[in-house]
């Protein structure tokens, strides 16, 4: 998932960019796509192919045609059957939400009747088009005269353009004037900020575009609305009456949401998808701190939605779990855990961080490849299991922490 500031070196190139997508949009430009993947699939080296596409569907057409199914090839893991028919700058892919996490959200915000929603910083359209899916009419609009021209050829694409209108627009000035509830004539809103700029990510959220303050504010005003943000928000910025959610795909954090009031049933949740299985966790209230303990048979690594939602004590709770240390979020119990909040290791061995009684004992168990997993431990994983590396043909997973304050290796799942 990526969420850059599109930057554009001029308005002439953001202009140019513009007319290029406009023509790949015409009966000649899908050819000239159609062409380029057909090349890229074969495995067409860059120079080769991008001179037999000249020749073929002329110079225009043959630049941006090869770009854009580049990005397609990229977005197939994500976009499925739609890459194919999609138009994405580098960008713009880097933006794009999962399609499958955006209906997700589409489905729960529109859930409670609200049937117009405004999409503030469509990029490729990767919301307005789930929202449009789900049934909605969609306002969407973008500072960026790229992302508009991306979203009315996608929408157009899909067969989606009836229920969408793009439109230019500066969520500030539209946030700033929603009154009513409403945003824009929406019932609804769905705001992704830009939260990177020249490839790097903007921490401090004032710094996003649009900015905190217009994320609050769009919370406070118009009451249907989700706001994604990064997953590392501090929860004081949390507004009172606002859920968040942290959402992980197989083991790791893909969002974070904040829902307003009118759409809130909680105050925390946490979604993980394993498997194409959705399982979601939720607190009405701050559980607080799990109690610590001595390690015990099993360890259970939470998955980092719960510890981002900050819901392991309620995991510790259901799985009559403690913490190893107060300061690590690693549970310990006696027995092994079906649980779509951990994923459990048994625990073979214990004992203090020391390099050579590690490598001694590994060497004694037969074990010659390890993964290391760490928490609360400065130690490289890469470089601790490159140097564990032995001649046994055993496995094992060996964990560094810390363990009521001392530095400790566990070693686990000893396979010999
Ligand atoms: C992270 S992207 C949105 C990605 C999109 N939700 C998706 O999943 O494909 C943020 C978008 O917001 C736009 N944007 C940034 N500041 C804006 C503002 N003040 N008003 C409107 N759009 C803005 C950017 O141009 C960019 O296209």
């Amino acid at each position: 998932m990526g969420d850059a500031v599109p930057v554009h070196p001029s308005e002439d190139q953001a202009a140019d960019t513009v007319r290029q997508l406009r023509a790949l949009a015409t009966s000649e430009g899908a050819v000239a796509l159609a062409r380029a993947a057909e090349l890229l699939d074969a495995g067409s080296d860059p120079v080769a192919g991008l001179t037999r596409l000249r020749a073929e569907v002329g110079t225009d057409l043959a630049g941006p045609a090869w770009g854009i199914a580049r990005q397609r090839r990229k977005a197939r893991s994500t976009f499925g059957a739609d890459a194919d028919r999609l138009l994405f700058t580098a960008d713009t892919l880097e933006q794009a939400g999962r399609p499958e996490l955006a209906a997700r959200r589409a489905a729960r915000l529109l859930a409670g009747g609200a049937d117009s929603v405004a999409d503030l910083g469509c990029a490729a359209g990767t919301d307005t088009i789930a929202l449009a899916r789900a049934g909605a009419r969609v306002l969407a609009v973008d500072v960026d005269p790229v992302a508009r021209a991306l979203t009315a050829a996608n929408v157009a694409a899909l067969d989606l353009a009836d229920d969408v209108w793009v439109l230019p627009g500066d969520a500030v000035e539209l946030v700033a004037a929603a009154r009513g509830g409403e945003i824009a004539g929406c019932a609804a809103a769905v705001l992704d900020p830009a939260r990177r700029a020249d490839g790097r990510r903007l921490l401090d959220p004032d710094t996003w575009s649009p900015p905190w303050a217009t994320v609050v504010a769009l919370l406070e005003k118009v009451p249907t609305s989700v706001v994604k943000v990064a997953p590392g928000l501090d929860h004081d910025r949390v507004p009172a009456g606002v859920e968040a959610e942290w959402v992980s795909v197989g083991g790791s954090i893909v969002e974070a949401l904040l829902w307003g009031p009118a759409v809130a049933t909680t105050w925390r949740r946490a979604t993980t998808v394993r498997d194409g299985v959705v399982s979601e966790l939720t607190a009405d209230a701050d559980p607080g701190r799990a109690a610590a303990g001595p390690v015990r048979g099993w360890l259970h690594e939470p998955d980092p939605a719960v510890i981002r939602s900050g819901l392991v004590a309620l995991v510790a709770e259901e799985l009559e779990a403690t913490l190893v240390d107060p300061t690590i979020a690693y549970l310990t119990s006696d027995q092994a855990a079906d649980s779509p909040w951990v994923t459990s290791y048994r625990v073979d061995e214990v004992l203090p961080f020391n390099l050579k009684k590690l490598k001694a004992l590994l060497r004694t168990r037969g074990v010659g490849r390890v993964v290391v997993k760490k928490r609360g431990s400065p130690i490289e994983p890469e470089t601790l299991s490159r140097q564990l590396r032995g001649a046994g043909s055993g496995t094992a997973t060996v964990v560094v922490t810390r363990v009521a304050g001392a530095p400790t290796v566990l070693v686990c799942d000893v396979v010999a």
